[in-house]
């Protein structure tokens, strides 16, 4: 019988490792790769350029179906375009990240993403790695692979303020951690959350490295038992 692609679900709050580990996993494995987040962050980006209030979950169900988001899936060098302009930079500003959470609350939005990444999956021949919130709930229930990634809240805030370079405080961005945390686990549909089947890995003690290899271990463990 044909051998099924293997589909490798990584969801987990921000801050937990889960892009880097996603990204190497997949590039180490030779499979696809796709950023859920960016996707989310792509309609959010729009939104916020089109005048949308995104305060009104209305308003942002009306225009859910308007930004054609496309997702390019080589590890090695992730795409997003809206309407084909290249938004990978400005997707990772202080000012989508503060929205995103509640457009991606947003059932309309989340449909079209959910078909979306569904769609990429089908796509991805030799396999894909799919990083998210939902992905082993709600978007890819039957993954080969779960992984759901932890760390503690003060781990999260440090590493997210490494990234942005100083430019916010440690205390403030553990705050903005927090807040995005509450609003993404208590959303009504599709939260964040662990699917049963997933496998948890508290990534606070663990460098990057030692993630990596434990996400491409359980891989192919499930793998060679396929
Ligand atoms: O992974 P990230 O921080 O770039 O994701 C940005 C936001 O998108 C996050 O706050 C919640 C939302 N998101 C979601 O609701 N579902 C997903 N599968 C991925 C992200």
């Amino acid at each position: 019988h044909p051998v099924e692609p293997v589909i490798v679900a990584i969801d987990g709050p921000s801050g937990t490792g889960k892009s880097s580990t996603s990204r190497a996993v997949a590039a180490k494995l030779g499979l696809s790769y796709l950023d859920t987040g960016a996707m989310y962050r792509a309609i959010t980006w729009w939104m916020l350029g089109n005048g949308v209030d995104v305060a009104d979950p209305d308003a942002v169900a009306d225009q859910a179906g308007k930004a054609a988001i496309v997702s390019g899936t080589d590890p090695a060098a992730p795409t997003i375009t809206v309407d084909g302009m290249d938004v990978s930079g400005p997707i990772r500003t202080q000012q989508v990240t503060a929205a995103v959470s509640a457009v991606s609350a947003v059932p309309e939005v989340r449909q079209r993403m959910v078909d979306l990444q569904r769609a990429a999956a089908v796509a991805a021949a030799g396999g894909i790695v799919v990083e998210g919130r939902d992905i082993g709930t709600t978007v890819l229930p039957d993954a080969t692979v779960k992984i759901f990634l932890t760390a503690s809240a003060e781990a999260r805030a440090a590493r997210r303020s490494g990234e942005l370079k100083g430019a916010v405080t440690v205390a403030a961005t553990q705050a903005d951690l927090v807040r995005r945390d509450a609003a993404d686990s208590g959303r009504k549909t599709s939260p964040l959350a662990k699917a049963a089947d997933a496998v948890e890995v508290d990534t606070t003690q663990l460098t990057l490295e030692q993630v990596i290899e434990c996400v491409v271990t359980l891989v192919e463990e499930k793998r060679a038992a396929l």
